[in-house]
């Protein structure tokens, strides 16, 4: 092959095409302007391929040196900006073996023995998502260890609990937060068991059936660091279930913010006055001096639909290609590098964002009270002094009633009106009926008592340190 037809893709495998690309056919084949991204795994995956090619003698050690040498260059000229990407090339792997070529001559030549663009691309991006999984979880723990700082700094503080977005019973708000912990967890969990069948290598598959060179495919998966090869090469080159795995597990994570967010914007806005955000993750209105708007959490849940999206799009992707590699899977790209983004930034935002709430417990207690938050304690009281638990619920249900009647808490109603409802009723139940005192009793593993909060906190520091 001449330098001049390297420079041609229609011309870099084809004695046998006699006319050449149209420019929009150009455009809508090629990925290099999406896949360039993976251009550090994509000269790791080669070096550990020519390596092997060279330990295996396949290739000679001069070779071996001139393309460690030539990839190095690349490096520095695609970090320096200076490489220069082209269309004609369609993808980052036929661009970089071109400067090879240029500057090994056909040491360049001899890397792909062996090898074909669809193990090749399947490794990179193994490779590339091994490593974002890798920060993101790092993200993960940043962020739950926010959540855990804030909860603990809160863990007496009372919200009111919704079901229904009806005030149903007080809790810790520092109990609230460490629900979202337990959420961000799994994430990690399965972030991290996702990574287990990410981490495979696919090199050796070829084209699609293996390779009649006597490759060391262990060796390869040895030197990038991976758990092991992918043991059926038409597996190997065709599916993208490891990326749809990772993307359903980001779409997952981005829901768990998206819930989050709708509280926080709930909570920030005047109805709630619950917490406060700083200012800096706000934005005001061209029109209305008076306001500050929660942008970055309403985003966040604007964008959990994108990646959301992007799990739809790979898995349809997937569905109805036949055996083994299609074209059709270089379009896996663009929605797993943009749910990468997508989360990869709202993690990191949030972990600061969480440091920036200020929680107003005043307003959180107010509207607990006003929505007789410990009527479940008052028929709990009842069942303790010998009311079955269904008759109590009733009787309770009528004293609800009359507070309401009277627009008071029930905590407000004298001892005498209790009693009206039922004569077992003593002067301890002011005790039950309090918002404290009705947190302080859910002391059981998993509730919100302060003292269990703290239990939970502690828990999740040795766990995340
Ligand atoms: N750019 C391609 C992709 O992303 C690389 C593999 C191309 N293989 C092929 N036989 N055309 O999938």
């Amino acid at each position: 092959m001449s330098q001049n037809q390297l420079d041609n893709k229609s011309a870099a495998w084809s004695a046998l095409f006699s006319e050449p690309m149209s420019d929009l056919v150009k455009r809508y084949t090629s990925s290099v302007f999406f896949d360039k991204r993976l251009w550090r795994v994509d000269i790791a995956g080669s070096l550990a391929h020519a390596e092997m090619l060279c330990h295996q003698g396949i290739i000679s050690a001069r070779d071996h040196a001139a393309i460690v040498a030539g990839m190095q260059t690349i490096a520095t000229e695609i970090e320096a900006g200076s490489f220069e990407w082209k269309l004609d090339l369609e993808d980052v792997h036929l661009n970089i073996e071109a400067r090879l070529t240029q500057l090994a001559g056909d040491a360049g030549k001899r890397l792909h023995t062996g090898r074909s663009r669809n193990d090749q691309v399947a490794t990179d991006v193994r490779l590339w998502l091994r490593d974002e999984i890798d920060a993101i979880a790092d993200l993960l723990r940043l962020l739950q260890i926010a959540l855990v700082d804030l909860a603990e700094k809160n863990a007496d503080v009372i919200l009111p609990g919704f079901t229904h977005l009806q005030v149903a019973q007080p809790v810790a708000f520092g109990h609230h937060m460490l629900a979202y912990v337990e959420m961000f967890s799994r994430d990690a969990e399965r972030m991290a068991d996702a990574r287990r069948r990410v981490n495979r290598l696919p090199l050796g598959a070829a084209a699609l059936a293996g390779t009649s060179y006597p490759l060391d495919r262990e060796r390869v998966a040895a030197s990038l660091g991976m758990d092991g090869v992918c043991q059926n090469s038409l597996d190997a080159v065709s599916d993208r279930d490891f990326a749809i795995e990772f993307t359903a597990a980001a779409a997952l994570c981005m829901v768990h913010f998206s819930r989050l967010s709708e509280e926080l914007v709930l909570w920030m806005s005047q109805s709630f006055g619950f917490i406060d955000i700083a200012d800096r993750f706000c934005t005001g209105s061209s029109i209305m001096p008076q306001k500050k708007n929660p942008d970055v959490p309403e985003l966040a849940r604007g964008k959990t639909g994108r990646v959301v999206g992007h799990l739809m799009g790979l898995i349809t992707l997937m569905k109805g290609q036949p055996l083994a590699y299609n074209k059709d899977n270089q379009e896996d790209k663009e929605p797993l590098f943009d749910s990468v983004d997508t989360l990869k930034d709202t993690l990191r935002i949030f972990a600061e964002m969480v440091q920036g709430i200020t929680v107003r417990p005043q307003a959180m207690e107010r509207a607990a009270r006003r929505g007789y938050a410990t009527a479940t304690d008052l028929a709990d009281y009842l069942t303790r002094k010998g009311l079955p638990f269904r008759d109590a619920h009733e009787t309770v249900a009528h004293a609800v009633k009359t507070a309401i009647d009277q627009g008071v808490d029930l905590a407000e109603l004298p001892l005498q009106v209790l009693q009206g409802f039922n004569a077992r009723i003593e002067q301890d139940v002011y005790a039950v009926l309090s918002l404290r005192g009705s947190m302080q009793a859910r002391n059981i593993l998993g509730g919100t008592a302060p003292d269990q909060v703290r239990a939970q906190v502690a828990r999740h520091r040795q766990r995340l340190a």
